[in-house]
């Protein structure tokens, strides 16, 4: 009676794939010692006037709920963010705050996409998105980012794989895993390929102040504002990947269906995290700068050693990720990453934990403390050669 009602589970969600980085990190903290490069999560804490703020309002009393769409001051400077830094016009009545990232792209593909909607997917792209689109019972159209084009997406590509069923294209610019940053001038064709098939734009930006040049641009500065909505965190930014603080800024139409969204997913955004985030967004930036220079060294010394080894790779524009070209070691990415685990002790994601676009490539994480990198860099290095 029990088995039965058990095999009346979702057959959806039972066949929706396991996250490939998940699968290696498993197995990497099985070896000891290893290297871990696998996961992107920074490695600096939290700033310390962070984790005071939050102190400070949890024995203030602010333990409560509140509202679905976020605490009021923190909309307010969320709004100033946004129209400062991303270069676009919102109000606060545009900005929604929500569980990470992960909970805004997942509320915002639920508050414009119907059952059997097509929305169109980067491959290699975040595994998340695939993982939504399933769940949300959307069919999804892969576009592929190739070396060939600087991994970036290509109208035509764009064009070849859309039908007249897509309503959605997600865009993840600094990408991860690729560090690919989409440039005004292509930003503006994307934008003009939305309009002319009436797409949504759903951005993802979570690496928006992770930036190594000055390529980035924000879809809604260049792209139709009403068509287009953007997800950004404190995550990456101010190293609070725990506190699970995101926002969301989007036009009207949209913004009222997330906010609405907010009451059966999460209700509201912990308390506390909304306060620690706002002292995070007024408070001293130079974390922020801190942090990106240490991933700018990262990135230049890693791919320094990757490009004096022959092994082709991008330099990334964003993010703190560096796509590796592992061909050179004659097996598939997967085979090729849980051997360097079990043979070098090193933890990277296989290509293909990313979609089948990352057939012979593998993601290096640089928020990791630099001898270990570098030493991790090395011994990828000799697996390739040898
Ligand atoms: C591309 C991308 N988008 C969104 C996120 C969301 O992060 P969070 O939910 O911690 O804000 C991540 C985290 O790894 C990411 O890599």
């Amino acid at each position: 009676m029990i088995d039965q009602h058990l095999a009346g589970v979702s057959a959806g969600i039972a066949a929706m794939p396991r996250s490939g980085i998940r699968e290696i990190m498993d197995a990497a903290w099985q070896v000891p010692d290893a290297i871990l490069l696998a996961v992107g999560e920074p490695n600096f804490p939290t700033p310390a006037h962070v984790v005071e703020a939050a102190h400070a309002a949890a024995l203030d009393g602010k333990t409560g709920y509140v509202s679905n769409a976020g605490i009021p001051e923190l909309r307010d400077a969320l709004s100033a963010k946004v129209r400062g830094r991303n270069r676009y016009d919102v109000t606060p009545e545009n900005i929604i705050v929500t569980c990470g990232g992960v909970e805004g792209i997942f509320a915002s593909l639920a508050a414009v996409l119907e059952p059997g909607d097509g929305i169109l997917l980067p491959d290699p792209g975040w595994p998340n998105f695939t993982m939504m689109a399933r769940i949300l019972r959307a069919r999804v159209l892969p576009y592929p980012l190739v070396a060939a084009n600087d991994f970036l997406p290509t109208i035509e590509d764009l064009e070849r794989v859309c039908d007249s069923g897509a309503r959605v294209l997600l865009l993840n610019s600094p990408s991860n895993p690729l560090g690919a940053v989409i440039d005004r001038e292509r930003m503006a064709e994307i934008a003009a390929f939305a309009e002319a098939h009436d797409l949504w734009i759903v951005s993802d930006e979570c690496y928006d102040a992770t930036l190594f040049d000055d390529r980035f641009v924000s879809a809604a500065a260049v792209a139709d504002p009403e068509r287009t909505i953007a997800i950004y965190t404190f995550s990456k930014t101010y190293a609070m990947t725990g506190w699970r603080v995101g926002y969301v800024a989007s036009p009207a139409r949209a913004t009222v269906q997330i906010a609405k969204l907010q009451e059966p997913l999460i209700s509201c955004v912990n308390a506390p995290a909304q306060y620690a985030a706002l002292a995070a967004l007024t408070g001293p930036q130079d974390i922020v700068a801190e942090m990106n220079r240490a991933y700018h060294e990262r990135r230049d010394e890693v791919c320094r050693r990757l490009a004096a080894a022959g092994v082709p790779v991008l330099l990334p524009s964003g993010a703190f990720y560096v796509w590796v070209d592992v061909r050179a070691a004659g097996l598939p990415s997967r085979d090729f990453a849980f051997t360097l685990l079990r043979e070098r002790a090193v933890a990277v994601a296989p290509g293909t934990a990313f979609g089948p676009g990352g057939e012979g490539f593998a993601r290096i994480s640089l928020a990791t403390e630099p001898s270990a990198l570098y030493e991790g860099i090395d011994r990828l290095i000799a697996a390739l050669d040898g």
